[in-house]
């Protein structure tokens, strides 16, 4: 559900998708509350890919379903497609890192995909061929018979990526979507989003704990603080937009790029916060190869 808003004036410069505009998120417990997100401000460009970092506690589960309309802020609001955001938005679709909490097991892989799309009346003939496409862009065009439970997790994944593309949103939020399935089916599964963001053209807003993921599919990589949760930095990905798990990840720039967003996440868990005068990467920052990890 989505409220009018006024968009903001910025003559010459085109109007993002999704704006987060000092967005805090208070959980008010019967014992004591709190405050996940203090003050969370950034913007999203149409079409853009966009990966979220933080760490573990950071905010970022919450700020996504702030921005998916599962949950109210507490101050500031959240803006797509010049609406303001008050409830779960149309144009808007989640993938959520436990596919099997997220399949219904009493329905197929087809009813499953087909679900949501009920809700958008379309007649038969359009949700069936829907389906079809979104089944057969991730691969499992022969098994939209079985059931979740006679698949693998990775082909899970894919159902749950399926059900989520055949809605055709504008905006597709991922919230560590491959954190549970093994290394090499989470490689070709970034390249299976990669593969739709380009053909649909979909903005997508990415979370994960995984620096080379984020990398790797990424545009821009923000950087988040501790809780309670700012923008630390914001990265630009400056890689070649054609990638491939082998070329891309070998580049120099890949490795700078890694180190850069690696040193961020340090400074993010000593708590250093934007203004303290410590939170700019330094260019080519050395970080021993024996000190860095892929994720956080
Ligand atoms: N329903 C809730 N009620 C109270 N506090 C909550 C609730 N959900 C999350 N929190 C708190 O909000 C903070 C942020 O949690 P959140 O799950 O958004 O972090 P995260 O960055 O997604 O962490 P992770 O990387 O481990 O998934 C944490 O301190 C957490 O304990
Ligand atoms: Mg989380």
């Amino acid at each position: 559900m989505t409220t009018p808003t006024t968009p903001p004036e910025t003559p010459g410069t085109p109007a993002p998708i999704l704006e987060v505009r000092g967005v805090q998120k208070i959980y008010q417990g019967k014992q004591r509350n709190v405050e996940a997100v203090r003050d969370l401000t950034f913007s999203i460009a149409a079409g853009e890919m966009t990966c979220i970092v933080g760490p573990s506690g950071a905010g970022k589960t919450t700020l996504l379903k702030c921005v998916a309309g599962l949950l109210d802020t507490t101050a500031g609001e959240i803006v797509l497609e010049g609406e303001r955001v008050t409830g779960p938005p149309r144009g808007m679709a989640v993938v959520f890192q436990e596919y099997g909490r997220s399949l219904f097991p009493w329905l197929t892989v087809r009813q499953n995909v087909e679900l949501p799309l009920k809700e958008k009346n379309l007649p038969k003939a359009d949700r069936e061929s829907l389906v079809d496409e979104a089944l057969a862009a991730v691969g499992l065009a022969d098994v939209h018979g079985a059931h979740p439970w006679q698949l693998s997790g990775g082909m899970q994944q894919r159902v749950a990526i399926a059900r989520a593309v055949a809605y055709e949103p504008h905006v597709l939020l991922m919230d560590e979507p491959f954190a549970a399935v093994d290394a090499q089916t989470r490689g070709e599964l970034e390249d299976l989003v990669r593969a739709l963001w380009k053909r649909l053209g979909v903005t997508v807003l990415f979370v994960t704990h995984d620096i080379d993921e984020a990398v790797y599919l990424g545009q821009r990589v923000i950087v988040l603080s501790m809780s309670p949760t700012v923008v630390l930095a914001d990265v630009a990905v400056d890689l070649p937009e054609q990638r491939d798990q082998l070329h891309t990840r070998s580049l120099p720039r890949f490795a700078e790029l890694r180190a850069k967003v690696y040193e961020l996440i340090q400074q993010s868990k000593r708590g250093v916060r934007p203004g303290s005068g410590d939170e700019h990467e330094q260019p080519g920052t050395a970080v021993a190869a024996d000190t860095q990890s892929g994720s956080m």
